[in-house]
């Protein structure tokens, strides 16, 4: 078997057509979409992504601000911009770029975010509405992932769903929206005895660890939908995910590829959280 690549980059596009079309709609009412991005300070895998946030925005039709501080921000100061932020009409979406400086606590500030413009999907409130099926933004992660499985077609009720990873931003939250499409779930983690005995059981396996090869073609039971969140390098400095990708590629039904996977869709369903912020405080 060779496995379908889900194109991450080709349904992005598609969504973000739809984006777009909801953005003009809601223009046309007289509200524009706004996307407020904070970055305190200069690590550089933060200013490249949210300088594609912001890009994305733009191509979109969203009104976007980008807020840069020194790394000697105050944590009182950033909360007093978060502050200002949720009180702007202007605004309907708040992402504080992580990670942020030592001295700041970014649970904090997390949760200083009104959860009605918490796009991101990182605050208490958002991960409580997701637990209990109540309507609040989900992490773009994960929920980019299950659009992915949505374009396929793919039907998750009774199948067994593992995750690899349990961070909060992606391997928690996938793990419930699994469950409420009715999967049967297990997440896997650093503690696992025998991660391959549960991946060889598995008909969708979501890795989401942040290390190479975690997940090979010996772990992947035949026709088995793989999703792949990491984001890694490899010796020759190349791009690459959780897992490996020639070998899985010759076993599973799908595989999305890193990148052009799971990382587009990111960004898109940050585009899709921040529309339906707006439109929700517009109706
Ligand atoms: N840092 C890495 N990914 C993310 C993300 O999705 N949101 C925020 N706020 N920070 C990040």
């Amino acid at each position: 078997m060779t496995a379908e690549l889900i194109d991450g980059n080709a349904l992005s596009q598609k969504l973000r057509q739809d984006v777009a079309a909801r953005a003009a709609a809601l223009r046309a009412r007289g509200t524009t979409p706004g996307l407020a991005v904070v970055l305190v300070g200069d690590n550089p895998a933060s200013q490249v992504y949210v300088r594609n946030k912001v890009k994305a925005c733009e191509n979109s039709g969203l009104h976007s601000v980008l807020e840069k501080y020194d790394a000697d921000l105050s944590e009182a100061a950033l909360l007093a911009r978060v502050d200002a932020l949720n009180h702007d009409p202007a605004i309907h979406g708040i992402l504080v770029q992580l990670p942020l400086p030592a001295h700041i606590d970014a649970q904090k500030v997390i949760e200083a975010i009104s959860p009605a413009k918490d796009v991101d999907g990182f605050h208490i409130a958002s991960a409580g509405a997701l637990m209990t099926g109540a309507p609040g933004f989900w992490p773009c992660t994960p929920y980019g992932c299950m659009k992915m499985l949505e374009s396929i077609g793919y039907d998750l009720r009774g199948k067994h769903a593992v995750v690899i990873g349990r961070s909060n931003i992606v391997g928690k939250p996938m793990a419930l929206m699994l469950l409420q499409k009715n999967a049967t779930v297990t997440i896997c983690h650093s503690g696992t005895k025998d991660l391959k005995a549960m991946t060889l059981q598995a008909d969708v396996i979501v890795a989401a660890v942040g290390k190479r090869n975690v997940l090979t073609a010996d772990m992947v039971k035949p026709g088995a939908v793989v999703l792949d969140v990491g984001m890694n390098r490899d010796d020759a400095g190349k791009l690459c995910g959780d897992v490996d990708f020639d070998g899985v590629k010759a076993v599973a039904s799908h595989l999305t590829p890193v990148p052009g996977g799971v990382g587009p869709m990111t960004i898109t369903m940050l585009l899709v959280n921040t529309m339906e912020a707006a439109e929700r405080s517009a109706s």
